[in-house]
Formats: C-alpha cells, sequence, structure tokens
C-alpha cells in the first residue's frame, strides 16, 4: 500500500524542508512543481528524502502551469534526467518520449475533471490504448452513483491487470481515496497537516494513518460509517476506529457526507457495509431504507443506528439508552418528574427514554405549537418555557440546541428559573460544559453533561456492529481530549 504526500509550496527550498520533514511512515512525494516559482529541477531532486513524483499540472487540468507544451516536454525529461522516481504527465504530451527516456522511472499518465464523473470505462479504454505504467483518473464524484463507479473501475483494471488510481474528488469522494488502496489503487494521496491540501477532500496524512488507519484496511475489513450532513467536524470517525483498535477489531468507520440516501445506500450495498451511524438530517428520513425497526426506534419515529442483521438493514435507536444509562447511574428514575426543554429529535428520544424508565414528563419548548404536537404524539404534559419556576421536578434536560458550539453564551432558559437540588442534565456535548451547567451549579443544581449520552450511544452502537462494547471511560476520555483541543 503506497501513500504519497502531495507537497506544495512557493520555493525549492521551501519544498526541500517540507520534505525533511515528513515523517517516516510517507512511502512518495507528489512534487507539485507547478506551484514552485523558482523551481530549481536539478536541486530537488538531487536532494530529494524520498521516492518522487514529478507533476507540473498545466492550467487546463487545474494546475497552475502556464508554460508551452515545448516547456512541459523539456522539464519532464530534465525531472527523469535527475532522477524523478514517477512523472505525472497529462494525455497532450508526448509519453511515447518519456517512456523512451525514463530509465528506472515510471510514468503515470493522469486524467482530471474537476466537473463531474465521466464515463470511466470508457475513459480508461483510451487512455489504455497509450501505453503507461500506471493510469490516474481523478475527477469530481457529484453523487455516491459516481463513487460506485470508481470502485467498478478499480475491479475492472484489476482484473485487466493494470495499475490504476481511481480517485473521486471532493467530499464525497473520501472513501475512494482510504478504501482505494485495499481495492488495488496503485497509491492514494494525503495532503500535508494544516491547510494544505493540493485536490478537493483529500484527508491528511495523519487522518489517514491514525484515524482510519489505512494500514491495516484489507479485504477483510468491516465496513461501518457514519451518514449527515454536515459530517466534517464530527468526532465519531475517531471514536469508533479508536474503538475498533482499542478491541484489536479489524474495523473502519468512514464519514460519508450525505444529502440524498438513495445512491448512498447504493455505496453501501456494494462496498458491503455492515452499519451505520446517522445522524442530522437523515434520522428520520433512514427508516425508508432499513428492512427491519427496532420497536424503540419505531417508538422514537427515528434510528441513529443501522447495523446489517442476515444481509437485512435494521434500523436502531441507541439515543434512547444513551440517555437513560448515565442518568440512572445518577440517580434513581422510578416515580421521577421530569421536565424536557425543546421538541425536535434529541427531545423526542429524551421523551421515549424517560417514559420507558417511568419517569413522568413536561414538555417546554419556545415555539409552543410544536411542543404540543410532540407532547400529545407521546403523552407527555406540555406547557410554555415561562411556566418552569411554578413547575415541580426532580429532573430537567435541555434538549435545545441553545449553548451548542457557536452559541456558547446561549442558555435555553434564565439562570433565575432553575430550581437548586435538581439534577440538570444538558444533551448538548460541544462544549462539555454548557453556560446552562455552569449558571445550574452555581445555583446549587446537581449537573450531567452531554459528552456522557455522546459516549453511550456510540458504544451501544458499536456494540450492534460488532458485538463488542468498547471502554466507555476511554471514549469520554478521547472526546474531552479533542473538545479540549478545540
Ligand atoms: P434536534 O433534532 O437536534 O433536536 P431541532 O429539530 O432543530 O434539532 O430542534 C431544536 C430544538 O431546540 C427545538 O425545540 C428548538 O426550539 P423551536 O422549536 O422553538 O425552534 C430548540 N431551540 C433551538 N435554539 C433555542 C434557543 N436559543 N432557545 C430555546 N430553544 C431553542
Amino acid at each position: 500500500m503506497r501513500i504519497c504526500v502531495s507537497l506544495r509550496a512557493d520555493t525549492t527550498h521551501e519544498l526541500l524542508s517540507r520534505m525533511e520533514s515528513l515523517p517516516r511512515e510517507v512511502d512518495l512525494v507528489e512534487i507539485r512543481a507547478d506551484l514552485v516559482r523558482d523551481l530549481n529541477i536539478p536541486s530537488l531532486l538531487k536532494n530529494k528524502k524520498f521516492p518522487v513524483i514529478f507533476t507540473l499540472r498545466p492550467l487546463h487540468e487545474g494546475g497552475h502551469f502556464e508554460g508551452s507544451v515545448e516547456k512541459r516536454h523539456r522539464a519532464h525529461l530534465e525531472a527523469l534526467e535527475y532522477g524523478a522516481d514517477y512523472l505525472d504527465v497529462e494525455g497532450d504530451l508526448d509519453l511515447g518520449l518519456f517512456q523512451r527516456n525514463k530509465r528506472q522511472a515510471r510514468i503515470i499518465y493522469s486524467y482530471h475533471n474537476f466537473e463531474k464523473t465521466p464515463d470511466l470505462r470508457r475513459q480508461l479504454q483510451i487512455m489504455v490504448s497509450t501505453p503507461a505504467d500506471i493510469y490516474k483518473i481523478a475527477a469530481f464524484g457529484a453523487s455516491y452513483a459516481d463513487v460506485v463507479e470508481f470502485f467498478e473501475l478499480l475491479e475492472r483494471a484489476r482484473q485487466a491487470k493494470k495499475n490504476v488510481i481511481a480517485i473521486a474528488m471532493g467530499a464525497k469522494g473520501l472513501c475512494t481515496r482510504v478504501l482505494g488502496p485495499a481495492r488495488g489503487s496503485f497509491l492514494t494521496y494525503a495532503a500535508e497537516e494544516g491547510d494544505r491540501a493540493t485536490a478537493p477532500g483529500q484527508p491528511t496524512l495523519r487522518e489517514l494513518l491514525h484515524v482510519y488507519r489505512i494500514r491495516y484496511i484489507d479485504s477483510a475489513t468491516t465496513l461501518v460509517g457514519l451518514i449527515g450532513n454536515p459530517v466534517g467536524h464530527s468526532l465519531s470517525p475517531l471514536l469508533h476506529n479508536r474503538a475498533a483498535q482499542h478491541l484489536g477489531l479489524n474495523l473502519c468507520y468512514l464519514p460519508f457526507s450525505v444529502e440524498e440516501l438513495e445512491p448512498f445506500f447504493r455505496l453501501f450495498d456494494y462496498l458491503g457495509m455492515k452499519g451505520l451511524s446517522v445522524t442530522l438530517p437523515h434520522k428520520q428520513a433512514v427508516l425508508a431504507y432499513v428492512d427491519e425497526l427496532d420497536p424503540l426506534a419505531s417508538r422514537v419515529g427515528a434510528a441513529n443506528t443501522v447495523a446489517v442483521r442476515d444481509g437485512k438493514r435494521v434500523g436502531y435507536n441507541t439515543d434512547v439508552e444513551g440517555f437513560l444509562r448515565p442518568l440512572s447511574e445518577r440517580m434513581s428514575l422510578e416515580g421521577c418528574r421530569a421536565v424536557v426543554l425543546g421538541a425536535g429529535g434529541v427531545a423526542r428520544a429524551a421523551v421515549v427514554a424517560l417514559q420507558q424508565a417511568g419517569v413522568a414528563v413536561t414538555l417546554l419548548n419556545r415555539t409552543f405549537r410544536r411542543g404540543r404536537e410532540l407532547a400529545q404524539a407521546l403523552g407527555a404534559d406540555v406547557g410554555d418555557p415561562e411556566q418552569l419556576p411554578g413547575l415541580s421536578y426532580d429532573l430537567l434536560i435541555n434538549a435545545t440546541s441553545a449553548g451548542m458550539h457557536p452559541q456558547v453564551n446561549e442558555s435555553p432558559i434564565p439562570v433565575r428559573d432553575l430550581c437548586p437540588g435538581t439534577l440538570v442534565y444538558d444533551l448538548v456535548y460541544n462544549p462539555p460544559e454548557t453556560l446552562l451547567l455552569r449558571e445550574a451549579r452555581s445555583r446549587g443544581c446537581a449537573v450531567l453533561g452531554g459528552v456522557e449520552m455522546f459516549v453511550h450511544q456510540a458504544a451501544l452502537q458499536f456494540e450492534l456492529w460488532t458485538g463488542q462494547r468498547p471502554p466507555v471511560e476511554m471514549l469520554r476520555d478521547l472526546v474531552l481530549d479533542e473538545l479540549g483541543k478545540a
């Protein structure tokens, strides 16, 4: 499996010093020579610390090089002369010229399309009529139906014994970058840390190695993932992949940025995935894509988890149990009275959970009508947030998004309305301590933060997919550590 870090720098000197500081785990370095202003090919290649792919991407293929075709020919020949290990060249150049002069080097014939995924079968057919060592096709994947085609391309290339690099660009293409090598892609590209991706959707080296653990992915790896929109900042990939590592399981968890479920599930089936975490905005819509529904998920009317059982997709809701577990560790719930703030999906799972545990619930929501609808549907009492001081209760739950990052200075209720001696459970987990919790503490309330529910619902998901329960303490430390860094 080859991981190639794509380096971009303004000067030859900077490029070399960045190459110097790369970790040894890197297999190859792509030099994006088109971005270097004072390009000195002999100096670059004589001082290289890794095998190098020399790339001089012209404007018309999404690069920055503005010189003529002759200049590109000359630069590539010079790169061969000074020991480039690979040349990445576009189809408008004379590939035969490089083949004749390549000595030990290998020629990558590359094609880019930043707008759409073309007919990949035909594209490869056209390309292989020109001899090259490796064929690279990188194109924008607008939908997961396109992404499936990239995996099919890899499969065809394997059968035809051609070296191919197949990459879907854009957010949806992440899985082609992570899973590609295990499915025959000649290499995958990684960006350096920070904001230096050379292509849209490119993961960093750290993500590939330490979050997705790409070196361990093979044909036996159990694939699971997260669907939602957005998913970019989710902690779930780190959490589940670390859990797998901890338990010694061959499992990879990937985030999928999903707008439409139908094409995504085609990919899900194609990849033989075993499970999903489902987040906003798909928790309800996903019900149409499962074959069976767990009774609890059915009662909530939403699934946050899919697990494949005997070839069937089953929908579950671990938010309910994930909500209850940390709570029942803190207090005995039988005969309790609770107030739930909010009327969205989170509130719904909380109300169902509380009712299961024998707790009488009053629902208060900023928009009364919405609160009333949910309360009526679930058989809870309903009121207006202003009525809170007049209510008698043991437990107050924030199931609204008030106080969630970045609105960290918001609280769903004024501090004066907090009743001393009650337990305040905030389901917001970022930040781990919300304004509501700080104020509750100052009023003499007991507090419980949303990180607890987050890690419990995740641990329950993991157990549904693998039959094994990761240690919640480890997950909690990981989440708190990550949130502390942000
Ligand atoms: P989710 O499915 O995650 O619960 P949602 O459906 O968007 O998300 O629901 C968010 C809940 O937080 C709603 O109950 C919302 O109140 P409205 O129904 O009045 O919109 C509530 N909410 C969001 N911001 C709030 C704030 N600043 N103060 C009080 N309630 C808030």
